[in-house]
């Protein structure tokens, strides 16, 4: 099966079995309940896209690689990005640290650094940054976890503009046997099989956090939207992580 990037301009399909009432398991996040999520807008040539991604340092956020562009922009303190709130601090990125082998065509390393202009401001409620996993962290099948992001929520609607987030369940490897792109060692297999509930409408680069850690990033889906998903491995670029951000 082919596998589907969770594009900038944002695409994350529902599978509706049956009627309209019933909805996906998400539901919109309590307002900076998740202050770690920064909306990313992207510029490429003439085009504008948007990503998710999470603050991990003050002056980091770390996103997908697809999300790439020309320039981005960053939301800090966002649950409506539409509508101006106080908590919100925009912060121009002047760098972005693709993974130097990221391979769009195999979906492989598909994870970024962005460094901010400035540092961001942390704050009590609505701008906090969110830890990493240790390198010999491993996250076991079963485990819940969220994710959160603006996608769409359906084909044809337009993303959302409050944060929604959705439970998701790691899988075995083996149940991503069905994609042509997985990657046992650097990504998880991401989804609660025969549930609606998994269906999961985050953005790309939006993070996977597993007991307040972040362990996955949203990277792919198949096509027709049900689970599982693709999510990239943190724990498995630990020290290319490292070397960036010592660096910078
Ligand atoms: C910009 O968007 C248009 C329409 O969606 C698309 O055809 C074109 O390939 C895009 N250009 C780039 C550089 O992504
Ligand atoms: C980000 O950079 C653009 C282009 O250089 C500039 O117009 C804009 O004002 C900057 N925004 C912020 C928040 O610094």
């Amino acid at each position: 099966m082919k596998c589907l990037l969770l594009l900038l301009l944002l695409t994350f399909l529902l599978a509706h079995d049956t009627g309209a009432d019933d909805i996906i398991g998400g539901k919109e996040s309590r307002p900076h309940s998740r202050p770690y999520m920064a909306f990313l807008e992207i510029k490429l040539c003439n085009n504008r896209s948007s990503c998710g991604g999470f603050l991990i340092r003050r002056d980091f956020v770390m996103t997908a690689a697809h999300c790439a562009g020309d320039s981005i922009t960053v939301k800090l303190g966002a649950h409506n990005i539409n509508k101006r709130e106080e908590t919100w601090q925009i912060i121009n990125v002047t760098k972005q640290f693709p993974h130097p082998e990221y391979n769009a065509e195999r979906l492989l390393n598909d994870i970024m650094l962005l460094k901010l202009e400035k540092k961001a401001k942390l704050t009590t409620s609505a701008v906090k940054t969110l830890p990493l996993p240790k390198r010999s962290n491993s996250v076991l099948p079963g485990k819940e976890c969220l994710a959160a992001g603006w996608g769409r929520t359906g084909p044809n609607l337009p993303g959302s503009d409050t944060l929604q987030e959705v439970e998701l369940r790691l899988m075995n490897p083996s149940d991503c046997k069905v994609f042509d792109c997985f990657d046992q060692k650097s990504q998880l297999c991401v989804g609660t099989p025969n549930s609606r509930k998994s269906v999961f409408f985050g953005d790309s680069g939006g993070p996977l956090v597993c007991s307040g850690v972040a362990q996955g990033i949203v990277s792919y889906v198949n096509l027709n939207a049900k689970p599982p998903s693709g999510f990239t491995r943190i724990a498995h670029y630990s020290s290319w992580i490292n070397q960036i951000l010592k660096a910078n």
